[in-house]
C-alpha cells in the first residue's frame, strides 16, 4: 500500500541506523516539557513526571509537540504544553463537564441535570476512565465502560424498532431499562510454531430480561470506551493523507487494503471518519454529540429528542433538563476537552529489546497499518498541531480483520468485518491508568499478545510472521509495544 511522504526527524541516537525508515535531520519541533507542563494542567491531574532522558529524543514524542514525559495513573489527563491561556482555561471547563456525574432532572445542579431517561453510564469519566479505558463489565455490572449497538436481523445497520440503535442498560425511576448484559466466556486454544501453547477468550453476548418485547435475533456490536489522547491530532490530519494510504483494490497486491471511512458525522459534518473502533464520526463535536445523546441521555441543539423509540412511552413522559439539556458552547468545551488531551511520550527509547521489538514490529508486517508516522495539516483549531511529525501507529484506515474479530453488524460504509487501525500510542500505559484495561475493540484480550494473536484477515499474513518469531523475539515486540 502507498505511504504519504514521510519526513521523520530523529534527535542523536545510537540506534538510529536501525530504524526501518528514512532519516533526515530536520529540526525537530520544540516543545516545553516538564517543570513548564504543570501549569499546563487542570487541577485534578497530578501529572507524575519521570526521570526522562534529557532531551527527550525526537522519536519519543509519540504526539509531537503535544508529547508530556509522565507515566502513573494520570499520564492520559494532561493537557498539551504550551496552550495560550484560553485555551488552558476551556480544557479546564471541558474537563468538569467530562467528569463530573450528571443527574437526574429535576434538580439544582445548574445546567448538569437530565441524565437519561434512558442511559448507559452518568459521566463521560465512567467509560474513559482517567481518560483511558473503559471497564468490560464481566461481571454483569452497569455504568461500567462499553456500549452495544443494535440492529434487526433483517436490516443490518439500522437501528432495532424497539430499542433502537443503542442497547440501554440504565435507566431513571419509573422507567425500566433495556436488558441487563451478560458476557458468557467461550475459550480458544492455539500454538505459537515454537510449540508454546496460549488461550484465547471471546464472548457470547446475551441480553438478560429485556423489558420491550424480545430481543433475541439481532444483530450487535459491543465495543469499549477508548483512551482520548492524541484525538484532536488524529482530527488535524489531512483528509488527502488518509486517502493517499488507502488501496480498496489492493491494487499493490500486498493483502492489505484498507479505505477510509465517508461518513455523515451527528454533527451533520459529511467528510472521513476517524473516531470510534470503525471510524464512524468525523469531528470530536460529532462523537461528543453522539456520546451525549445514547450514553448519557443528554439532548443537544442537533439531537433535540431524547434517545427512546416510540414504544418507549414512559422514557418519552420523563421530565427534561431542559429543551435541549446541553447548549453548542458546552459541546464545544467538551470537544476541546478531548482535542487537547497530551499523549504520553514513549519510554524505554534506546533499550536494546526495545528497538529490536521496533525493527521487528516492521518486519511481521505491522507498520503497514499501524503506520509510525505521519503528519499533521492545518485544519485545526489548536495552532500548536498544525503541520507536525506525529507518531501515532495508525493509519486511521477501516480493515477486514477477519471472522474471529468480525460483530456482524454493518456501521455506516464498514461492515461487520471492518475495523479502524487503533493507534497504538499509550498502549503500554492503558493498565497503568486503568488496571482493568483490556484490549481490542470489546476488550476480549486480556493482553497485548492476546491481540496481535486475533488478528486475522487482512492482518493474517503478519499475525503468521508473529506466529514464528521465538519466544525472545516475541518478547522484544511486546516490549516495544509496552515502550509506546
Ligand atoms: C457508556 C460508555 C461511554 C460514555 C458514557 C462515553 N463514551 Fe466515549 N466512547 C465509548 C465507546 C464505546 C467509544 C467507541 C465508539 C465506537 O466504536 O463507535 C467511545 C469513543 C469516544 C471517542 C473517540 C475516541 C477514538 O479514539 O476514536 C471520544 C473522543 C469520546 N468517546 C468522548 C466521549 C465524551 C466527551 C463523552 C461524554 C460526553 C463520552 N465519550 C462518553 C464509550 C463511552
Ligand atoms: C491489516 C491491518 C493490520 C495489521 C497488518 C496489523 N494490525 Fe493490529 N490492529 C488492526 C485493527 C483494525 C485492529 C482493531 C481490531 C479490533 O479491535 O477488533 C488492531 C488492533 C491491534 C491491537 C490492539 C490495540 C488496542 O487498542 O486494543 C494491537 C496491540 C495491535 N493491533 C498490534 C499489532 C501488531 C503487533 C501487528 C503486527 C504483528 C499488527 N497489529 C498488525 C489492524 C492491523
Amino acid at each position: 500500500m502507498s505511504v504519504p511522504a514521510r519526513r521523520c526527524s530523529i534527535g542523536v541516537l545510537p540506534f538510529a541506523a536501525v530504524l526501518p525508515v528514512a532519516l533526515s535531520l530536520a529540526a525537530p519541533t520544540a516543545a516545553p516539557f516538564g517543570a513548564s507542563n504543570a501549569a499546563d494542567t487542570a487541577s485534578t491531574a497530578t501529572p507524575s513526571p519521570h526521570a526522562a532522558p534529557s532531551p527527550l529524543a525526537t522519536i519519543a514524542r509519540l504526539g509531537g509537540p503535544a508529547t508530556v514525559a509522565v507515566e502513573g495513573l494520570h499520564a492520559f489527563s494532561l493537557a498539551a504544553p504550551g496552550l495560550p491561556a484560553k485555551h488552558r482555561r476551556a480544557f479546564s471547563v471541558g474537563n468538569a463537564f467530562f467528569r463530573d456525574n450528571w443527574v437526574i432532572a429535576p434538580a439544582s445542579a445548574e445546567g448538569r441535570d437530565g441524565l437519561g431517561p434512558l442511559f448507559n453510564a452518568n459521566s463521560c469519566s465512567a467509560c474513559h476512565m482517567e481518560d483511558g479505558r473503559g471497564t468490560v463489565p464481566l461481571e454483569g455490572e452497569v455504568g461500567l465502560g462499553v456500549v452495544v449497538f443494535l440492529s434487526p436481523r433483517e436490516a443490518d445497520g439500522e437501528p432495532h424498532p424497539t430499542y433502537g440503535a443503542q442497547l440501554h442498560d440504565q435507566a431513571i425511576p419509573g422507567v425500566e431499562p433495556e436488558a441487563r448484559l451478560r458476557l458468557d466466556p467461550v475459550t480458544i486454544p492455539g500454538r505459537y510454531s515454537d510449540g508454546t501453547s496460549y488461550e484465547l477468550t471471546r464472548w457470547d453476548l446475551a441480553f438478560e430480561n429485556p423489558a420491550y418485547g424480545p430481543l433475541d435475533d439481532v444483530r450487535h456490536s459491543m465495543r469499549v470506551g477508548q483512551q482520548l489522547v492524541g484525538v484532536g491530532l488524529l482530527e488535524a490530519i489531512d483528509d488527502g493523507t488518509l486517502l493517499a494510504m488507502e488501496d480498496p483494490d489492493d491494487r499493490d497486491g500486498d493483502g492489505i487494503s484498507g479505505r477510509a471511512h465517508r461518513v455523515v458525522g451527528a454533527d451533520g459534518t459529511v467528510g472521513l471518519g476517524r473516531f470510534g473502533w470503525k471510524a464512524s464520526q468525523p469531528t470530536l463535536e460529532a462523537q461528543v454529540i453522539a456520546a451525549l445523546h445514547e450514553d448519557l441521555g443528554i439532548t443537544s441543539p442537533t439531537r433535540p429528542h431524547e434517545a427512546a423509540t416510540s414504544v418507549q412511552s414512559a422514557a418519552l413522559a420523563a421530565p427534561s433538563g431542559g429543551s435541549p439539556e446541553i447548549d453548542d458552547h458546552k459541546i464545544g468545551r467538551l470537544a476541546h476537552y478531548c482535542r487537547v488531551l497530551a499523549v504520553p511520550a514513549q519510554r524505554r527509547v534506546g533499550d536494546l529489546k526495545v528497538e529490536q521489538g521496533r525493527e521487528l514490529f516492521a518486519a511481521t508486517g505491522c507498520t503497514a497499518c499501524h503506520v509510525p508516522e505521519l503528519r499533521t495539516g492545518a485544519n485545526t483549531p489548536i495552532e500548536a498541531f498544525r503541520e507536525v511529525v506525529i507518531r501515532p501507529y495508525t493509519d486511521l484506515l477501516l480493515h477486514d480483520l477477519g471472522e474471529g474479530l468480525a460483530d456482524d453488524r454493518r456501521d455506516g460504509e464498514a461492515s461487520g468485518r471492518e475495523w479502524r487501525t487503533p493507534p497504538l500510542w499509550g498502549l503500554g500505559l492503558l493498565k497503568v491508568v486503568n488496571p482493568d484495561a483490556r484490549f481490542l475493540h470489546d476488550g476480549r484480550a486480556a493482553t497485548i499478545e492476546e491481540a496481535i494473536l486475533w488478528h486475522g484477515g487482512e492482518a493474517e499474513a503478519s499475525r503468521a510472521r508473529f506466529m514464528q518469531l521465538d519466544a525472545d523475539e516475541r518478547a522484544a515486540l511486546l516490549a516495544f509495544l509496552e515502550s509506546l
